[in-house]
């Protein structure tokens, strides 16, 4: 018999959930020494394949080969001390303790007396992160990081268990540009040792570049594996939705009305922040904000939305002075806000979906006796046009995938009917068909005289929804520009936006 050409092989891998068949005959064959996509809709079942294979879920049915040997992972532990790591889409750290614990943590380092030996761990994770040329502290605490650190730090930990296999699970969906071409450099060197790395993201362009071959899943089931050189975009997104996308954008219909936010000379308190910033926000509006990692536009979202303390500056909404020194205020003068680390900061893991997405909007169901109905319906609205991947609105919010779990919490805020909606990477980590979805649900407010402020990192989506764009740079504004001038109908225009967001720099 012929040696195995796979690294990995698993086939008709079948997996149930109560209510959900996340798994239906899934197939995953990687080679060694390459780079392997995973790719499908939110839900579509990449996590879930993944644990099978780590040992976090018990497969219902089907085989796993490495090297043509049988293998089944009873446990995480088993899977590492077997040659497979993963990065997972969610980081569990223990945010009280150092980088180096977190590393280490369930294989400590000891020494001759069984005590944990900090000199040696500290000099081991030192080791490994400067091989990997990881700039981290092995001594910070792990949750004084940001979150691109802690996710540099989390590779740098499975990358230390010199895996066969490496599983990256959406690793650079908060990851900066720089770090991004960091990681890959990363991965061409593991491959180039043989490693075989299983990549699954949703950013198009990242995939056709680092990987060899690509594998598409839908509801479950294997569609196809192709090699990436004979992929392009549009085919990419044919079998992931099973059907042809011509439009990534829908039809713009917002029409621009009076000035509904007008800021001048907004300031945040405390470093990092945003310095003079004067813009106007209209009715009917969709105001992009761009600018490069760093550019503080979060920071600007959170100030406006006094989650950040305002340093100087002031704020009329229709003429009258706001303050939105609390969040609670903000919310009261019609403001809302959806963070770019919202499933962090967002999700109530032990609750429901319906708890999930109402929560935000208790006080229009009614006192003393909540309105049941009304709350069902909402959830049931959220479900629908968000096209959110549940057996139910009962469901546990933690049970859903990452993406679908990010879409409830948009939902939630778009249930406060928001007069200012703020968004920070409304769609990362979404997928395409969602990401239309919610492009229309922001057009639709605009439509109906909302304004909408917009923070992306995806300048495509930028130019495609958004009727002017401020642009950022180092924490000043650097310039707006207008669609139909600047962008749209002219083009150009992303070295125009480039060049303002350098201004600073
Ligand atoms: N622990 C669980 N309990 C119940 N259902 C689950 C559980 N984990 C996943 N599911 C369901 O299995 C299906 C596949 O989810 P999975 O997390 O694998 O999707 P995914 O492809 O990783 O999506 P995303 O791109 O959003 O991360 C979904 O319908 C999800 O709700
Ligand atoms: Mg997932």
């Amino acid at each position: 018999m012929s040696e195995n050409q796979y690294l990995l092989e698993m086939l008709d891998i079948d997996k149930q959930f109560p209510g959900v068949k996340a798994l239906d005959h899934a197939r995953l064959q990687l080679r060694p020494g390459t780079v392997h996509a995973l790719m499908g809709e939110n839900g579509a079942g990449k996590s879930t394949l993944m644990k099978c294979l780590f040992g976090i879920y018990t497969r219902d049915g089907g085989t796993v080969t490495m090297n043509g040997e049988p293998v089944t992972f009873t446990s995480p532990r088993d899977a590492l001390d077997n040659g497979v790591a993963m990065v997972h889409q969610e980081l569990n750290q223990v945010l009280r303790r150092n980088v180096m614990e977190n590393v280490w943590l369930g294989r400590f380092p000891t020494n001759r007396l069984g005590l944990v030996d900090s000199r040696k761990m500290y000099a081991e994770t030192k080791a490994v992160f400067d091989r990997l040329e990881i700039d981290v502290d092995p001594k910070q605490t792990i949750g004084e990081l940001s979150v691109s650190k802690r996710q540099m730090v989390e590779i740098g930990k499975a990358v230390s268990y010199n895996a066969r296999i490496l599983v990256l699970d959406e690793p650079t969906s908060s990851l900066t540009e720089d770090e991004v071409e960091h990681l890959f450099r990363i991965m061409k060197r593991l491959t180039a040792e043989g490693v075989g790395i299983i990549y699954i993201s949703h950013k198009m362009d990242e995939i056709l570049r680092i990987s060899d071959e690509v594998t598409v899943m839908r509801d479950g089931k294997w569609i196809a594996t192709r090699s990436a050189k004979e992929l392009t975009k549009e085919e990419i997104i044919r079998l992931m939705v099973g059907r042809e996308m011509t439009n990534q954008f829908p039809p713009k219909n917002n029409k621009i009305g009076g000035v509904l936010l007008d800021v001048k000379d907004f300031s945040g308190r405390f470093e990092p922040t945003c310095h003079n910033v004067t813009f106007q926000l209209h009715r009917g509006e969709v105001l992009g904000v761009a600018g490069l990692v760093g550019s503080r536009r979060t920071e600007l979202l959170n100030s406006l939305f006094g989650y950040f303390t305002r340093g100087g500056g002031e704020m009329t909404m229709e003429g009258r002075p706001i303050n939105n020194v609390t969040t609670a205020e903000a919310r009261k003068n019609g403001f809302a806000l959806i963070t770019e680390e919202r499933r962090a900061t967002g999700i109530f893991a032990e609750n429901t979906i319906l708890f999930n997405s109402i929560i935000a909007n208790v006080d229009s169901y009614g006192k003393p006796l909540l309105n049941g109905k009304k709350m069902d319906t909402d959830t049931d609205w959220v479900i629908d046009t968000i096209r959110v991947k549940t057996p139910g609105k009962k469901t546990h919010i933690k049970s859903l995938s990452g993406g679908n779990q990010q879409k409830v919490i948009i939902g939630r805020w778009l249930l406060t009917q928001p007069d200012v909606l703020l968004l920070d990477e409304p769609t990362r980590g979404i997928d395409v068909g969602a990401k239309y979805e919610i492009y229309q649900l922001i057009l639709n407010l605009a439509e109906q005289g909302k304004g909408v402020m917009m923070v992306s990192s995806e300048m495509p989506e930028l130019l495609g929804i958004c009727d002017r764009i401020l642009v950022m740079s180092n924490g000043r504004l650097a310039g707006i520009v207008e669609r139909g001038k600047d962008f749209g109908d002219i083009p150009g225009e992303q070295e125009t936006i480039m060049a303002l967001a350098a201004k600073y720099v």
